[in-house]
């Protein structure tokens, strides 16, 4: 509690300059998000198209959320596709959003250090990884925060700000003053399996999984008894969230605690079913939304 009270108080730590790489569900949405929050945004992905997509969601975004045409154009301009990287040299803060990883965002994040300026602060998004891993790629492990997003970004309040043992408090303050810079949530915990939210969610989506798999329908799981009155039920948030991303944090966490992963989430996962982003999981989505069995 003391650590939330003291997030962000640091009043000298100014960033303008924002780097996401990783223009998929979330890097898009972050990097979206910062654009219409006044940050000058660069948004890099290794496949041009997946920035493509990005801009177009953006558009979308700021016509339902600002209205006014030059409003929307003020973030438009404000996101800048960068598939080569330019960004980085003037970054104040960059947000790796790749591929859950770890051997790939290690080698991302070698790549990058010495590109960025020496003040700038780097998150990871990652869900799973512990930040000690990632650090070992790093001269200046003491940067690296975690800045772990929630799906979808436009809707989700909380940002968990996850600090490894190397991370400085210096860095953690940045981060939770950034967060908050955005009009978002911060909060601190450590970098442990599941951070927080994870902990608490995975096993309530596992749990669905298995009854989806024992035959109960669709549309009794996430019916208004199971979703307790949250958006969406647990199967259509799994798809949301994306299958491989909730297979990865499910077997990090049966590490380390009571959790069953079943075998049906494999089996999607390995067919390329991964929910919403390959158009078909436990639902089959049909312009981004679930065709749900009447
Ligand atoms: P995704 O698969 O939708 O997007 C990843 C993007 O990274 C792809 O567009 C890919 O082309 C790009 N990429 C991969 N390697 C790259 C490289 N070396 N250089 C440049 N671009 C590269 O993944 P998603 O779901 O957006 O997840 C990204 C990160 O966010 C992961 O670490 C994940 O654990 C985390 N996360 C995901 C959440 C979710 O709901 N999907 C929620 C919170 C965190």
């Amino acid at each position: 509690q003391e650590q939330m009270k003291s997030l962000g108080r640091q009043i000298d730590y100014a960033p303008k300059q924002v780097h996401v790489i990783g223009a998929g569900v979330m890097g898009g949405d972050i990097a979206a998000w910062c654009a219409m929050q006044g940050f000058q945004v660069t948004i890099q992905d290794q496949k041009t198209e997946a920035i493509g997509r990005v801009i177009k969601a953006a558009h979308t975004l700021y016509k339902s959320k600002l209205k006014a045409r030059i409003a929307i154009n003020g973030a438009m301009d404000r996101l800048i596709p960068d598939p080569h990287g330019h960004g980085l040299k003037r970054a104040d803060i960059v947000i790796e959003a790749i591929f859950e990883d770890v051997q790939v965002k290690q080698d991302l994040l070698r790549d990058i250090e010495p590109k960025l300026p020496e003040h700038a602060l780097i998150a990871t998004n990652t869900s799973s990884i512990p930040l000690e891993k990632l650090a070992t790629a790093l001269n200046k492990p003491q940067r690296l925060v975690g800045l772990h997003f929630f799906n979808p970004v436009a809707k989700m309040p909380l940002v968990e700000i996850v600090h490894g043992q190397q991370t400085s408090e210096e860095s953690v303050n940045q981060a939770g003053s950034f967060t908050k810079s955005i009009r978002k949530l911060p909060l601190p915990v450590a970098s442990k399996p599941g951070f927080l939210v994870n902990r608490v969610l995975m096993p309530y989506l596992m749990e669905a999984v298995t009854l989806a798999d024992e035959g109960i329908p669709l549309k009794v799981i996430d019916d208004e008894a199971v979703k307790f009155g949250m958006p969406m039920g647990p199967i259509e948030l799994a798809d949301t969230v994306g299958l491989d991303i909730c297979l990865k944090v499910a077997e990090i966490l049966s590490e380390s605690m009571e959790i069953q992963v079943p075998e049906a989430l494999r089996t999607l996962v390995n067919k390329g079913n991964l929910g919403k982003k390959s158009g078909q999981g436990f639902y089959t989505f049909k312009k981004g939304k679930p065709v749900k069995p009447k």
